[in-house]
């Protein structure tokens, strides 16, 4: 059984999601208290770990692109590496972009998410930097398939999927989220064109959302004015 997934996101009142983008607090209200509360509110779903797309790990990861040589040819099978009772950190990289460096991100244990094109040298490398991965089948967007296996090889209940727009789009539409948590920051970014917090990429005409519905669950005032929702997913009526 796959996850539980919650898909976390701080926007501005127009669905966009660059804070750096967005207008200033109003006069008296503290834009660290504002930020603060993204932090807050993941810490208390108290999650396995969190999800990124490959965009945003990219920014995340510090690791350098480097060459392994002689790396054997090894089945595309998972490997596990040490986790050490860690939160995990997974990197949705179907093409294998990412470099580590290193066995976590943020000091969460960095498993990464692969299609079976990947080189053997790059899974070489992953290894090295003691990295975990799990293949998403052949093009690895079988994402359905990756998220079971993690719950089964790493005994994880409960994920946090955290951008960016088109990662969020992906789970979306594979029916991979049970529910959205927003926080609405008191701001705009108000340029047309600009992404957003879900930004599917699918093919022209075609609905992520199709046959899905939401039901608020919460919704909270928080300090500075921010607001935060809650929505279910559920089956849309039929
Ligand atoms: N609120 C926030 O402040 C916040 C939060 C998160 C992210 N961000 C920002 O969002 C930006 C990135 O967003 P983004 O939407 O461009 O990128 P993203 O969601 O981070 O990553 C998109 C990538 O994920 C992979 N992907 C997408 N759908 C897939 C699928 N169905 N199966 C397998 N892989 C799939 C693709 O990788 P390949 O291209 O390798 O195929 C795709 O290019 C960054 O600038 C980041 O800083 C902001």
């Amino acid at each position: 059984m796959r996850p539980y997934i919650i898909c976390h996101m701080g926007t501005s009142i127009d669905g966009r999601l660059h804070p750096s983008r967005f207008t200033m607090p109003a006069q008296g209200i503290s834009r660290d208290v504002l930020r603060g509360h993204y932090e807050r509110v993941h810490d208390q779903f108290d999650a396995d770990g969190w999800i990124v797309g490959r965009v945003t790990m990219n920014e995340m990861a510090k690791g350098k692109e480097r060459s392994v040589r002689d790396a054997p040819r090894v089945e595309r099978k998972a490997h596990v590496a040490a986790r050490n009772g860690r939160k995990l950190a997974i990197g949705i990289d179907p093409s294998g972009r990412v470099h580590y460096g290193k066995d976590n991100v943020g000091g969460d244990h960095a498993v990464a998410v692969l299609g079976e094109g990947v080189s053997d040298a790059y899974l070489a490398e992953l290894r090295e930097d003691g990295v975990s991965y799990v293949f998403a089948g052949p093009k690895g967007d079988d994402l359905s398939r990756a998220m079971e296996e993690i719950a089964l090889l790493f005994d994880v209940k409960k994920l946090v999927l955290e951008g960016g727009g088109r990662i969020n789009g992906s789970f979306f539409k594979l029916k991979l989220i049970d529910e959205f948590s927003t926080l609405i920051h008191p701001a705009v970014d108000g340029v047309a064109g600009g992404q957003s917090i879900m930004d599917y990429d699918g093919p022209e005409g075609d609905r992520p959302g199709t046959g899905q519905s939401l039901r608020l669950t919460h919704c909270e005032t928080l300090e500075g004015g921010m607001v935060w929702l809650r929505h279910a997913v559920e089956p849309a009526p039929v």
